[in-house]
């Protein structure tokens, strides 16, 4: 089993590139990954991307494509050729536009040499409830709705998802692929608070589910002592 911070990916949500050269110098020795979103995407851009990558860091670009399936492929080939460690796409976009970004990514890495990024299917953001599912047409439990998108992305080849927390013990259940990856953000530790995450559990709890990767963000990027935040996670998933 990989070592307790290997599991930590630290969401770098903030404004500018500088702050988040800040957090990475400061906590970096201490986590496994950091994670750059929409917010730094726009803001920074892929020469930020590429500067992280340089420095040996692993990256997950957590972009959420969602468009038609050659848009998609076709970004996510340039986004293999950032050098990241892991992207993401939105499943519910579907299984065509979830298996051509993987035969495309596939094909590209082989030609020109790239080591291959992990794709990851987002199911149900973790901000989401049933009442926003049904906003949007969807009538069905959001559990049934995860498991649903879970096993699509498995069949497309993608290698693994993002879920919430609670959603992992019946992903795990439910997914014969012995190495398919479960991604959760919505991890409150118990100093934090839970801001707008609806479907929360505490780092412990949600490696004990099974979860291969926390994402965590405000629970590290909003505290003043951003170390001691992060060894008071290690410590919490840590003790017995
Ligand atoms: O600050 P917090 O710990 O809530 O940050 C969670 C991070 O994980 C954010 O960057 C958010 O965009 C991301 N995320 C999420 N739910 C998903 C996928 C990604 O919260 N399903």
């Amino acid at each position: 089993m990989s070592k307790t911070k290997d599991k930590i990916i630290v969401a770098l949500d903030v404004e500018t590139a500088d702050e988040a050269r800040e957090i990475i110098a400061e906590i970096g020795g201490e986590v496994g990954a950091f994670k750059i979103g929409l917010q730094l995407f726009t803001a920074a851009g892929a020469s930020f991307v590429r500067e992280v990558v340089g420095k040996n860091i692993k990256l997950f670009l957590d972009v959420k494509f969602h468009d038609i399936p050659n848009t998609v492929a076709k970004a996510s080939v340039e986004v293999a050729r950032l050098g990241v460690w892991m992207f993401n796409i939105h499943a519910v976009g579907g299984g065509e536009m979830m298996r051509r970004t993987v035969e495309n990514v596939r094909e590209v890495c082989a030609r020109e040499n790239l080591e291959q990024p992990k794709i990851i299917g987002v199911t149900v953001l973790t901000s989401a409830d049933q009442e926003t599912l049904r906003e949007v047409g969807i009538s069905r439990e959001i559990d049934s709705q995860v498991l649903n998108l879970a096993k699509l992305t498995a069949k497309c080849g993608l290698d693994g998802v993002v879920a919430s927390p609670l959603e992992v013990d019946a992903i795990r259940r439910n997914i014969e692929k012995k190495d398919f990856l479960i991604v959760t953000p919505g991890i409150r530790p118990s100093f934090a608070t839970n801001d707008d995450q609806k479907r929360v559990m505490t780092p412990k709890e949600a490696v004990s589910q099974g979860a291969d990767y926390l994402v965590i963000g405000r629970p590290v990027t909003g505290q003043k002592d951003k170390l001691s935040a992060v060894r008071k996670i290690l410590e919490e998933i840590e003790t017995e």
